[in-house]
């Protein structure tokens, strides 16, 4: 098994309605908790970096870690960058050895968005790389962007495929309702399926058959895991994510790639702060950072059984 790009992943995906986690990684507890979760459940799996994570702990950090997990546990991974904020960073990763890259040119007038995806489109594929691009705009915080709630817009169906003829992205990402971090919504959780159907059916219209899209602000922000975090101290209140039900439905629809990072760092948070509380004498960072990376683990397969449905992906 080896690094691999996501093309076969979201094609046996798209057949089998079910997506591929994405998960943010930023250390080696992450990754290990992520890909030791994969290799459980012969899963395929997606490891996404953004670009303060590569801030963080650097690309030559991030892509070691990760050839020594696929030595591990021998599956296959996707090395992605998320938010991709311009073609500067795209080169950096690729040059790293990353296999996908998003480009997030969201915030763009949309002819520019177009035009600068098209840029990455053209260098990444000339490298085998593939390419994600956002059209529609998420409520929340993507990267150093920071994009008003209130002037979130949904993605137009027309726009979509226009914009997929015209860059040959490899998957889009949508926004239909979901947002960044752990405050997705004030009142009840609700996602346009409507919109991503409508979506699906123009792109196969127009030879676009089976066309991975792909959904961020995905995490479902378990109450327990909040519950955690708060018992020991933590002050995370009226935080609600996407209702496991809902990621479901939208993994059997077109949806191959659901990303995910909100849920990984409440787990680790939930984590330290139970050892921390329980164990006050104690000051081994493997004692609480090996604990986090057991929760995340846990999270992990319960995403790939429960929500996302890739069990066995990998044969
Ligand atoms: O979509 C954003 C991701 O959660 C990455 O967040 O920029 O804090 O690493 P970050
Ligand atoms: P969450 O904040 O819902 O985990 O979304 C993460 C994400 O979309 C990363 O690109
Ligand atoms: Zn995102």
């Amino acid at each position: 098994m080896a690094l691999v790009t996501s093309k076969k992943m979201f094609e046996k995906a798209f057949d089998g309605k079910y997506a591929i986690g994405a998960f943010n990684i930023n250390d080696m507890e992450i990754i290990q908790g992520v890909t030791r979760a994969a290799a459980a459940l012969n899963s395929a799996c997606i490891l996404q970096v953004s670009k303060s994570a590569l801030k963080y702990a650097g690309p030559k950090y991030l892509k070691g870690m990760v050839d020594a997990a696929i030595d591990e546990t021998g599956i296959d991974i996707a090395l992605h960058l998320d938010h991709g904020p311009d073609f500067e960073t795209v080169k950096e990763v690729i040059e790293a050895g990353f296999t996908s890259v998003m480009f997030d040119g969201s915030h763009y007038e949309y002819e520019e968005n177009v035009a600068k995806t098209i840029e990455v489109v053209k260098y990444a594929h000339d490298k085998g790389v593939v390419v994600e691009a956002e059209l529609g705009k998420l409520a929340g915080v993507e990267d150093d962007v920071n994009v008003d709630a209130a002037n979130a817009t949904y993605t137009d169906p027309d726009q979509a495929v226009d914009f997929v003829k015209r860059t040959g992205v490899d998957s889009l990402a949508i926004a239909i309702g979901t947002s960044h971090g752990a405050y997705k919504f004030k009142g009840e959780p609700k996602l346009d399926f409507d919109r991503l159907e409508t979506i699906t059916k123009k792109l196969e219209a127009e030879g676009f058959a089976k066309y991975p899209i792909v959904l961020h602000g995905a995490s479902s922000v378990d109450p327990e895991c909040v519950k955690m975090c708060n018992d020991f101290g933590g002050k995370i209140n009226g935080a609600k994510g996407i209702p496991n039900d809902m990621l479901r439905k939208a993994a059997s629809m077109a949806v191959c790639k659901i990303n995910m990072d909100t849920d990984i760092r409440l787990a680790m948070t939930a984590g330290i702060r139970k050892f921390m509380a329980e164990k006050p004498d104690a000051f081994d960072p493997r004692g609480y950072l090996g604990d986090a990376r057991v929760l995340i683990q846990n999270l992990v397969e319960n995403k790939i059984k429960n929500v996302l449905g890739s069990v066995d992906s990998l044969k």
